[in-house]
């Protein structure tokens, strides 16, 4: 079922005490707000799953377990179940403590770290069996988009990294378009540039699964994505949510995303 979500990805920022912190005021934040809504009116509030680092799942775990509206993923998990892989955590892990997502394929994990989509096939494979939603992040880097192969360049992510799913799972799937010049430069793709790509990830996901599945699958957008910029970028019928880094660190930046994302829901 295709739903609103804001995601927060925190990445490796905060303190213990700054995180338990960030996310109490969130959640006084949203209670406030569910408190304010008319009868019925708190139904089109979206979801929203915030990615500590690992260290802090539990705790945030500890927070949000029974809480409604609110999930809590991992960043990242490795693509082998267990083993001699010092210093990785495994999918199963992270469904242990009770996370629900997982995000697969960052492209700060891409270039960092050398992932490619073989590899992320493997983690997507792993989240999936462990009953993870996987956050499958697609996105061209800006001398790709100026040689105008952008849209082979997400092609492509998603052909060798998700679309070898069978159909029941890849709807388990969600996918987030992060053009790599965005990310964390303030410089947003606009709300134009978004919904062209994820008009084209629609398209490819109706031409290999059909139009249901199409029609199922949340796209979400992360780049310097606000609360300036949320409302416009959120407009659009193929974007459904956001993906979002550095303003997911302010409790009260996060929280005015969301309520962009209501308000264009
Ligand atoms: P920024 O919102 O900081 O540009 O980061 C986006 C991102 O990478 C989310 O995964």
């Amino acid at each position: 079922m295709r739903k609103k979500i804001v995601a927060g990805n925190w990445k490796m920022n905060l303190s213990l005490e700054e995180a338990k912190t960030l996310a109490g005021e969130l959640k006084v934040k949203i209670d406030h707000h569910k408190d304010t809504l008319i009868e019925g009116a708190g139904n089109n509030m979206p979801e929203v799953v915030i990615f500590p680092p690992y260290v802090y799942v539990t705790r945030m775990m500890d927070l949000f377990m029974y809480y409604d509206g609110v999930s809590v993923g991992a960043q990242n998990c490795h693509h082998e179940e267990n083993g001699a892989f010092t210093g990785e955590v495994a999918a199963s892990m992270i469904r242990s403590v009770g996370a629900s997502h997982v995000i697969i394929g960052h492209s700060e994990r891409r270039s960092q770290f050398g992932e490619d989509d073989k590899l992320l096939a493997e983690k997507v494979k792993l989240a999936l069996k462990n009953n993870l939603t996987p956050v499958y992040c697609c996105g061209e880097q800006l001398p790709e988009r100026e040689a105008g192969k952008h849209f082979q360049v997400v092609a492509d992510q998603l052909l060798h990294g998700v679309f070898w799913l069978e159909k029941d799972q890849l709807e388990r799937l969600v996918i987030a378009y992060e053009p790599v010049w965005a990310i964390g430069t303030g410089k947003t793709a606009s709300p134009d540039q978004a919904q062209e790509m994820h008009a084209h990830i629609r398209k490819l996901i109706r031409d290999s699964y059909g139009e249901q599945t199409a029609e199922n699958i949340s796209i979400l957008y992360g780049g310097s994505c606000n609360a300036k910029n949320a409302g416009a970028l959120f407009a659009n019928p193929d974007v459904d949510g956001g993906l979002i880094g550095g303003a997911s660190l302010k409790a009260e930046d996060f929280f005015e995303i969301i309520k962009r994302r209501q308000e264009n829901g």
